[in-house]
């Protein structure tokens, strides 16, 4: 690894291991909740994470960018190098005292995901990735499952924020899963679904709509576990786009053959 990657890992597991301690010293508190929409919440906590890892990044690396998602674009500044930050990825589930929440944080150079870290701060586990250079849990090696067929496999899956609007539409690829996988998931951290495939938990995962500071950590963190990612035709896969499909790789076309004959 070369000394900046080192560096660059460093900080990123530093920002998010602040993140952590403030997001277990208020698991137990009461939540004080600000609503971006009717069922997108925000609350303190997210804001206070995100202000925390921002501030770790700028001390070590001045003039890189910064998106983040509750302040998106952070002064605007262009620089080759870019951090994308989820400060609090399953926020409703921190809401709700549901343990299952992740803070995400990725790092662009010159447009390309180079390093993925997502920090699940109440289990502490710690998923990170460098590009061609393997993904690891805790330290230990990654290596996506070993399940060749969607009728044995375990699935994740999440519903955008227009859900109530669209229902049909998004119900749409849940049948086209729910009748031909073992069984599907749904745990409200898109950033850890992501995980549980690179570790193995799970063998897949599709959702629509997920924004950059959802995806961008976790998706390196499939590809160096030996997964695959792309958009729902088989066409590569970016973060800006709208199509998420996640998979150990061996059940990859088998999944996108189930979302074609469910749309036709
Ligand atoms: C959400 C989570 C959830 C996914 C939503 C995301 P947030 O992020 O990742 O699993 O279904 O689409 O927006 O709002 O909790 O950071
Ligand atoms: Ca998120
Ligand atoms: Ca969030």
């Amino acid at each position: 690894m070369t000394g900046d990657i080192i560096q660059f890992l460093g900080t990123a597991w530093d920002a998010a291991n602040a993140a952590g301690e403030i997001i277990r010293e208020n698991w137990q508190q009461p939540k004080t909740i600000d609503y971006k929409g009717a069922i997108d919440l925000v609350t303190t906590v997210d804001r206070e994470c995100e202000r925390k890892i921002i501030e770790m990044i700028r001390q070590n690396f001045p003039n890189h960018s910064i998106l983040a998602e509750e302040e998106t674009d952070v002064e605007g500044k262009e620089n080759e190098h870019r951090w994308i930050v989820d400060p609090l990825d399953g926020t409703t589930n921190f809401a709700h005292g549901y343990p299952q929440v992740s803070i995400s944080i990725a790092l662009e150079q010159s447009g390309q995901v180079i390093l993925g870290l997502v920090y699940d701060p109440l289990h502490r586990e710690c998923f990170r990735a460098v590009r061609g250079q393997g993904a690891t849990l805790n330290g230990g090696r990654l290596r996506t499952s070993v399940v060749n067929e969607l009728d044995k496999a375990l699935l994740a899956t999440g519903f955008p924020y227009d859900r109530r609007k669209k229902a049909d539409f998004y119900l749409t690829f849940f049948k086209a899963f729910m009748t031909r996988c073992q069984g599907i998931r749904r745990n409200g951290s898109a950033a850890l679904d992501l995980c549980y495939v690179a570790c193995g938990r799970l063998d897949g995962f599709w959702e629509l709509k997920l924004k950059p500071w959802d995806i961008a950590a976790g998706a390196l963190i499939v590809a160096e576990a030996g997964g695959q990612i792309s958009d729902f035709s088989g066409d590569e896969f970016s973060i800006w786009g709208d199509e998420t499909l996640a998979s150990n790789g061996s059940i990859h076309t088998e999944m996108l053959t189930a979302l074609k004959l469910e749309r036709t």
